[in-house]
Parts: C-alpha cells; structure tokens; sequence
C-alpha cells in the first residue's frame, strides 16, 4: 500500500533528507513573493543534496524535467520533486477569475473550468496547484477578493468542492489531473479594514461559521494539501497555529494531506513577533503542523539542529514527511517523474479550441445583469450606430486578470474585437481616456490615468452620433489581486467623469464593468439605463461580452459579494447580525437611535445574490413539508419558479434561513441551499430544498456544531432580499 511505500522510504532517510522534503524551493523566474536575493548555486546545491522537496514556479516540459532529473538522478534516494504553480483560474488559456466564476453558481461550469486549467497545467510538467483560494471576504477594499467565492460560506463551500474536483478529478496519478491546495488557512480574507497581510481579529463564531467551512468542504472533496496564511490570527500568526492545524484540520478534520506554508510567512513570523529567530520560527511552525517551508529558508536551515538538539522531536518531523511523500506517490511520481513532462501533450492540450469553448462557456455564465431599464439590452443587431467606448473596450491585457503567470500577455478577446464579430451595425470606438498609464506587470503597481482627459471631446463626439453607447469602465486587471488592497471603491482615474460627460450628450448608455471586487457605483447606479458586471473574463472575454450584449446568451450570474453604495458601508454582507436596534418600525423621522449611518442607507447598492435577466421570473406556492419538526427531522422545502417574460432564461433559485434565537444570535438569514434552473418562456418548475441536521444549526462559541429547537423562518427567491416566506419551529 502507499502508507508502506511511504514507511519503508522514510525508514532509510537521513534527517537531513526528511527535512529536504519539507523545503520548496521558488524556481527562477517568477517572484510573486519578496525577492529572497535567489542565490541560484546554492538552490542548486541543495537540489543536489536532496535537500528539496518541493519547486514552484518552474514551468514548461522541458524546464520541470530538468529539475526533476536532478532530484531523481543526482540525489542519493531519487525522490522526485512536486512541483506547484499558481494555476488559478487557468494556466495558459483563461477561465474569468474565480470571483466572476463564483457569480455563475454553477457548480458543473466551474467543475470543468478547473478541470481545463488542470489539463493545461499537468501538460506543462505541474502536479500541484495553489488553488483554490477559499478565503471568505467581506471586504472590497482586499485585493484578493478576486481569487475567492466572496462573501458567503455555503456558496463558497459548494464552490471550494467543485474546484477541488475539478483540479483533481477521480484519479490523482492520471496525466491531466493535479493536487490541489486550499489556502490561506485560515481568516486571511477578514484582514482588518481589508489591508494587505494585516492583522485579523475575529471571533469563535465568524472563524468557525463563517471563515472555515469552505476548508472544511475542501478536505472532505478530498483536497490533498492546503497553504496556510500570511495573516495573524488572534495575534497567532497562521504558520505558528496550532489549534487550527493540529486540533481542527489534522485533528478534528482528520486531514491527511499536508500544509505548505505561504511565500516565507513561516520567517514572517519574526517581524510579527512571534518568533525571535529562524530557529525559533522553525520550531513553532513545525510544532504547529506547517509541514512545508514555501521559500522561507527556515526549515532548510534550523530544523535538523532542532531535532539533533533534542529541542523538537523526529517524529513531528516524520509527520510531516509522511504526508508529503504520501502526495508524491499518489500522484504517480514515483513510478514515472516524468509523467508530466511530454512536450507532445503539451503542444496538444495547451491552448486547444476545446479549452477556448470551455473558458468562453464559463466567462458568458459569470455575467451578472445589474440594471437593463427600458428593454436597452439585448441590443438590436441590425441598423445601430453604436459608439464604444473606454480604453478598457479596447484593452486585450487587462481582461486576463490577475495571477495569469503562465499566460501570455495581451492575449484576451477584447470587447472591441468581440462586437466586431457581429456586423450588422456601425460601431466606433473610442477609448475617451486611458485608465493606466505606462507599463503594467505582474509585479508593479498599476498607474492610473488620474489626469488626461484630453481624449474626452472625439468621445463625446462620437456619443452624440450614435444609437446607444456601449462604454467599458472599471478596473485594470492589476488593480486586484495580492498586494493590490485599495481605499477607493469608486471608477479608478477619470473613468467617472468621462462616465458623466458621455452621459451628458448620450444617456443611452449600456455600462460594462470590468472589476475584480464589488465597486461603489452608485452615480452609475442612478443614472445609466443598463449596466452589466463582466470583472476580468479571461481569454473569451469579449466574446462572452459581446454574446451578452446581443442577446445570444441570456445573462444568469448573481452576485457572489454585496455591492456596496460606498466605501464607508463596507464592509457591507447580506449575513449581518439584526443588532439590538434594528430599523424601527416606527414613523418618528427624528428617531435616530437604531443601527444606521446618518449619511446613507443602511441597504447595499446591489445584495449578495443579484441579477437579472432578459427575461423575468416569479416565485409562488411556497410550501413546507411540515411547519415543525423534532432536532434532527427535516424540513422539504417547494417552491415554484415561473418565467413569465418571452425568452429562455436560467434562474438561481435561492433558500435562505433564519434562525429567530439562538445561544449564539443568528444572522438575519443564511444562505442554505440554491439551485440553477433554466426555464423556457412561460415554463413553470417546482424546485425542492430539503433543510436537514446540516443546514439548521451552528457553531457554538466552543466550536461545537448545535442545532437548538426554536422557530425558524425561511426565504426563497432570486437574491438574498427575497420576500416569500414560510415558518416552521424545531422541538
Ligand atoms: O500561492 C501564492 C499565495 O497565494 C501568495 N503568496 C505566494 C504563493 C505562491 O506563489
């Protein structure tokens, strides 16, 4: 069996060996953490030696055999190497980022998605992803909002399951699936005020409600390794936590996967101050369960010493080697290192039209329809001035997102090139205004045109002469993404007042955002007629675009994360607390003791779970099973679901519960079950939920999942506002 495999293997290794494993190593491109000063002979070195388990960030058949050659044939055992790699939404050929991905709700879409970028990544000589990102986040102004499922835990635990499937499949060692890794472990996405690498503090309920589940549905989808954090947790930084690596994940999860760590966070733990010393830093990140050192130089250097010195014990570190050679030989490394490494696959599978189809299937299902006044959208395809505008219109960089590494630059649709496809209208385009200026790259900041407005007047010109405007505004792909935490939620650089100086010779305006995180767009909001989310989409971007805009795929995307109205709302989620003061019901305008700003609504711009369609749908007939029940029973929930306007359309049917007390209070509703449907014009379907022992209860503040007998009310509808409602009470 593996488990002797792995025994017998290990029974002959030197600790210096044991430790090699536990050591990764960044190959010799690529940064995408602080530059360590590579010291390339001396990486080289310890290759040699056997004193590295793991590279990231080598990349290519030809460049992975080479590393792997040395570890397979210089090195006194042979142990192949794993080789990581950010596949994050995509290798070469570009899914939408997973936040767009998220707002499809379609758990088979973003299955195959993951599938695609696995084959690609397989193809290239990796065996192990760094996705998926798991991290909830109620934060807009965190750049990495875009690499999650946003804000809601049920959504993103189905979300982190079909990933983690995707990446792997049914069978690890098959030549187009790769191991995945949950990460960050654990709150990284709860970053105070939504700055980069900060401090969370959170307490039991969040952390086990609301910040863990989607780890905990990756381990039991069978994920094989998770990465641990940057953030502390509770003042622990995450590589030094015990309890939630040995008492939750190994523990209570029964994990048997391995935790590699983040880009030197494990030596991170120095500047936090929680260690005084590399060697320090070694010992509580192994006691803790970081099982491998991502570039920190830490292990590599202290952890020997540490066992010779009888300070940490070799079992701790046996543990550790245990679970990563385990991984090795599931994936087939050992019986072929270089399974990976076929450059014949890899001309075929890289970039293949099965891939193209499969991202602009994806891309056209993360489309969320935000506003459509007056029937704008679809447009007409015949017999229109359209005038386009908007240098992100144009821009074939930007649409690939963040974390692309493997991709090439400039290699998206773009949404010129998309609506070009369709001819039976004039179509001008004009950018109006630059929204970066001068070079942008993986690791420089994205400069912002905060200035030029000076091609403003051809773009008004060209407004004034058309039909409709289709104007595409939001963010550059830079702006999202690790280290890319913002304080300004509104159109970066000029964007807005080109927005308005179109808007003012031409209202009829279709708006396209571009974004990696929810935007305050609340002038747009009050002002343009028809406005689509359409983030960063990847390779098909435009075409999945332009597909929308004309109506031959009906928008079906919701909202994964709530729109604020503007910054100071955030941050702003559908699952919030009712508060002892919620909003009275009283008719006293001066009454200004409840929860509330006193310069904005209390309610979102756009709530978690919204979007339209071009058709509409209506819900009746909301029925329970029963209205009580015992702990334990459950509750069958119907419902029926209507298209009432004249085209197909899809609809996610959402359930919502309340709990109206708890030991612990509950949320004034929680997301417990959805379902994607699609419905021909006038087609009626009744759509089942069943709430059950999962979906009632909570954690306790000792961590203990409890389900308590009580009323309950529960929700149905097309967003997390929905009004039909039922009531039923456990006993
Ligand atoms: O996987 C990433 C992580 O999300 C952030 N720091 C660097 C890692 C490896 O590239």
């Amino acid at each position: 069996s593996t488990d002797q495999k792995v025994a017998s293997l290990l029974a002959i290794m030197t600790i210096e060996e044991k430790v090699g494993q536990m050591n990764q190593y960044n190959g010799f491109w690529e940064v995408t953490g602080p530059s360590q000063k590579e010291d390339k002979a001396r990486k080289y070195e310890h290759l040699r030696k056997g004193w590295v388990g793991s590279m990231l960030s080598v990349r290519g058949a030809k460049e992975v055999r080479a590393v792997q050659k040395i570890a397979v044939e210089e090195t006194r055992l042979g142990i192949p190497l794993i080789i990581g790699f950010d596949v994050i939404h995509g290798y070469k050929t570009l899914s939408p980022i997973p936040l767009a991905e998220a707002a499809s709700w379609d758990m088979e879409a973003i299955q195959k998605s993951a599938s695609v970028a696995a084959a690609e990544a397989a193809a290239s000589g990796i065996n192990w992803t760094f996705g998926p990102m798991v991290d909830i986040s109620r934060d807009a102004r965190w750049g990495r909002v875009m690499e999650g499922a946003g804000e809601d835990p049920f959504l993103g635990s189905k979300v982190a399951a079909a990933r983690v499937k995707g990446f792997q499949g049914d069978d690890l060692s098959a030549v187009n699936t790769i191991a995945a890794c949950a990460k960050h472990f654990a709150a990284y996405g709860f970053v105070e005020a939504g700055k980069e690498y900060n401090t969370a503090d959170i307490g039991t309920s969040t952390l086990h409600n609301i910040a863990l589940p989607p780890f905990k549905a990756a381990v039991e989808a069978g994920v094989r390794t998770l990465m641990n954090s940057f953030n502390e947790l509770n003042g622990i930084p995450l590589t030094g936590h015990t309890y939630l690596q040995r008492d939750i994940l190994k523990g209570e999860w029964g994990f048997n996967g391995f935790v590699v760590s983040d880009w030197a966070s494990i030596a991170e733990m120095i500047p936090w101050g929680h260690a005084k010393d590399k060697r320090e830093a070694a010992k509580i990140a192994a006691t803790a369960g970081s099982d491998m050192d991502m570039e920190g130089f830490v292990y590599v250097e202290e952890l020997a010493g540490l066992v010779r010195d009888g300070v940490i014990e070799e079992a701790l570190i046996d543990d550790a080697v245990r679970r990563i050679l385990r991984l090795k030989f599931e994936l087939g490394l050992f019986d072929d290192p270089y399974k990976y490494c076929d450059k014949v696959r890899e001309k075929e599978v890289i970039g293949s039209k099965e891939n193209r189809e499969a991202v602009l299937d994806i891309a056209k299902k993360s489309i969320v329809l935000l506003k459509n006044e007056n029937h704008l959208l679809p447009l007409k395809k015949e017999g229109q001035k359209i005038a386009l505008i908007g240098s992100l219109a144009a821009d074939k960089n930007s649409p690939l997102g963040s974390w692309r590494i493997a991709s090439d630059d400039h290699t998206a649709v773009s949404v010129l090139e998309g609506m070009q496809e369709y001819t039976g209208n004039t179509l001008v385009y004009k950018k109006g205004a630059d929204l970066s200026i001068g070079e942008t790259a993986f690791t420089q900041e994205t400069i912002i045109n905060e200035t030029d407005k000076s091609g403003f007047d051809e773009a008004t010109e060209a407004a004034r002469e058309a039909d409709v405007v289709v104007m595409v505004l939001g963010e550059h792909g830079f702006q999202t993404g690790e280290g890319r935490s913002r304080t300004n939620l509104q159109l970066p650089g000029v964007q807005q007042d080109l927005l308005e100086a179109v808007y003012k010779v031409n209202p009829n305006i279709v708006l396209v955002l571009n974004n990696g995180r929810p935007l305050a767009i609340t002038w747009a909001h009050e002002h343009i007629p028809a406005i689509v989310e359409a983030w960063q989409l990847g390779t098909e971007s435009g075409r999945a675009i332009a597909q929308v805009l004309y109506g031959d795929y009906n928008p079906s995307g919701k909202l994964p994360m709530t729109f604020p109205r503007n910054v100071g709302q955030v941050p702003i989620y559908y699952n919030r607390k009712n508060t002892g003061r919620p909003f009275p019901n009283s008719d006293d305008p001066q009454n200004v003791f409840w929860t509330h700003y006193s310069d904005v609504d209390n309610s979102p711009l756009y709530p978690f779970g919204y979007g339209l369609s071009y058709t509409q749908f209506s819900y009746k007939n909301l029925k329970l099973d029963r209205h009580t029940t015992e702990v334990g029973g459950k509750i069958e929930v119907t419902v029926e679901v209507t298209n009432t306007g004249d085209r197909g359309g899809k609809e996610v049917v959402q359930l919502y519960v309340r709990d109206l007390v708890g030991s612990v209070t509950r949320p004034v509703r929680e997301l417990k079950g959805f379902e994607l449907v699609e419905l021909k014009a006038g087609e009626t379907k009744t759509i089942r939920f069943t709430l059950d022992h999962a979906s009632l209860g909570f954690y306790n503040n000792d961590g203990q999942y409890v389900v308590e007998p009580g009323d309950f009310k529960v929700f149905v509808g097309g967003d997390s506002n929905a009004t039909l409602s039922a009531d039923f009470s456990l006993h």
